[in-house]
């Protein structure tokens, strides 16, 4: 059997006369009266290969048979130029090997449009649909994108981690992490409260809501640092931007304030865009004939453009002219509803905008003081269609203005003895920001649903695969 070749490889660079074999997933099969043409593919590219099975191929009548869609074949045969139009060579298969039927009667992926409802259903074979392949590899050179972005900047990986014991957004939205067995959890002596002293790690843990004040401990002694990894959040939020579980990008830079923080944000998000067009461009155009038909047009215009620059306090003035209503109110003070983001990004300006400068009251703790001491060095990117993707900040540094806004956000101090001892210890000015991974596919691809972006999406009421 000749060497099993990638489906890709082979639509880009097969030649005439080649033998090769390919091993995938029937997608059409056509049967004709002396032979039969099937689809095959095999993740590698949008475009599956089409195979010529001629009756004189050993044992034709019992495979045929067998070759339904879903079904997963190897196949070695001769690449021959193809007389069909849209597709420049194809395989006259000599052999054909099934390993695994799929029943047409319950195989539920037919040649038909499925919506993203139901595909959603059966996560265990979406990805063997166009969207969902393209959307992986998609998601897959993103990835790749990303950490080439930092390494040629000579950031370091760091891997924060996953469990934690403390709140780095301070928003409570934390999913607890215990060992108890939950038919007898032990209480404090007053029968008050939970007794997590008596638990696995000695006190209550959570899952990470985000890997930045590990990031920042990292960037307090290698400069520049990012981090690539799953957080979790227990918001109720049943919208089409969140998840329960997401990836974030999070680099944390050493003497940086925010304006190097913006800079940095707008190269990485023109790197990652130009990286996947050209790793992707089959995909990006499918995205953009069959999801979005402005996918390539957003791409050019991140790539291309400049992005605008707001203070919050602008944007609000800007809300406030608007001709249009919105449902939430606009004044200075309340935060910024998607709809504004939208708003702003989507009919105003047209393109990825930085608001900067929030009210400290709606921000976290960690952001560092303005001289005016009620905004904060923050950042958000608003994209259209999807409002926030990137939030970031420069970093609370001054160990006294630090203490007083723990203090007034009402947090216990207590947990973030350690992140307090790094500005008892070397401090520097720092800055950095987060990009929520998934809602950069959603950007990039135009799918409408953040579950429809990341392979098995946890939400509320929805964590079977
Ligand atoms: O704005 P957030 O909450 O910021 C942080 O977590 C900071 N610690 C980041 C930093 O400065 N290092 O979240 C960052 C990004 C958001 O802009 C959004 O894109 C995404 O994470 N995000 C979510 N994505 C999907 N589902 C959710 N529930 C998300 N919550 C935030
Ligand atoms: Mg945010």
């Amino acid at each position: 059997m000749a060497s099993t070749r990638r489906i890709l490889d082979v639509l880009r660079h097969g030649q005439p006369d080649e033998t090769i074999t390919v091993k995938g997933w029937v997608r059409t099969k056509r049967e004709q009266k002396e032979f039969s043409f099937i689809e095959v593919n095999d993740g590698s590219s949008m475009a599956g290969l089409q195979v010529v099975v001629n009756q004189d191929v050993p044992g034709y009548a019992d495979t045929i048979k067998r070759l339904s869609t879903g079904a997963s074949v190897a196949i070695s045969g001769t690449l021959v130029e193809s007389p069909a139009k849209g597709q420049r060579i194809e395989l006259k298969a000599e052999s054909l090997e099934v390993f695994g039927e799929a029943d047409p009667e319950t195989y539920p992926l037919q040649k038909k449009r499925h919506s993203f409802e139901f595909l959603r259903d059966i996560a265990h074979l979406r990805a063997r649909t166009n969207t969902l392949g393209a959307v992986f590899r998609v998601r897959n050179a993103a990835s790749t994108a990303i950490h080439q972005f930092f390494q040629e900047r000579g950031f370091l990986w760091v891997h924060t981690p996953i469990i934690g014991a403390s709140d780095c957004e301070g928003a409570g939205e934390m999913f607890t992490v215990t060992g108890f067995d939950l038919k007898k959890i032990p209480l404090t002596e007053d029968k008050q409260a939970v007794d997590f002293g008596k638990d696995f790690f000695g006190k209550q843990a959570f899952l990470t809501v985000s890997g930045q004040l590990e990031a920042e401990i990292m960037a307090m002694a290698f400069s520049n640092v990012y981090t690539f990894g799953p957080t979790f959040r227990a918001e109720n939020s049943n919208t089409s931007r969140h998840l329960a579980e997401f990836w974030m990008v999070e680099p944390e830079m050493a003497f940086c304030d925010l304006l190097g923080d913006m800079e940095l944000a707008e190269a990485f998000l023109k790197y990652v865009f130009r990286f996947v067009l050209e790793q992707c461009p089959e995909d990006m155009e499918f995205f953009n004939q069959r999801i979005d038909d402005s996918v390539l047009a957003t791409a050019d215009n991140i790539i291309n453009n400049e992005f605008a620059r707001v203070t919050y306090t602008e944007a609000i003035a800007l809300l406030e002219k608007a001709t249009r209503t919105f449902e939430y109110p606009v004044e200075w003070g309340l935060d910024l509803q998607s709809e504004h983001e939208r708003y702003l990004a989507e009919e105003l300006f047209k393109k990825p905008t930085i608001v900067t400068d929030y009210p400290a009251k709606i921000k976290a703790f960690y952001m560092r003081l303005n001289d005016d001491e009620k905004t904060v060095s923050a950042m958000d990117i608003l994209a259209p269609k999807i409002g926030e993707i990137i939030g970031g900040s420069q970093r609370e540094e001054r160990l006294d203005v630090l203490e007083r806004r723990i203090q007034e956000v009402g947090l216990d101090p207590a947990p973030y003895w350690w992140y307090l001892d790094l500005r008892r210890y070397g401090t520097v000015p720092h800055a950095g920001f987060g990009l929520g991974f998934e809602r950069l596919v959603q950007f990039m691809t135009g799918m409408g649903n953040i579950r429809d972006v990341i392979p098995f999406p946890r939400a509320p009421q929805e964590v079977e695969f």
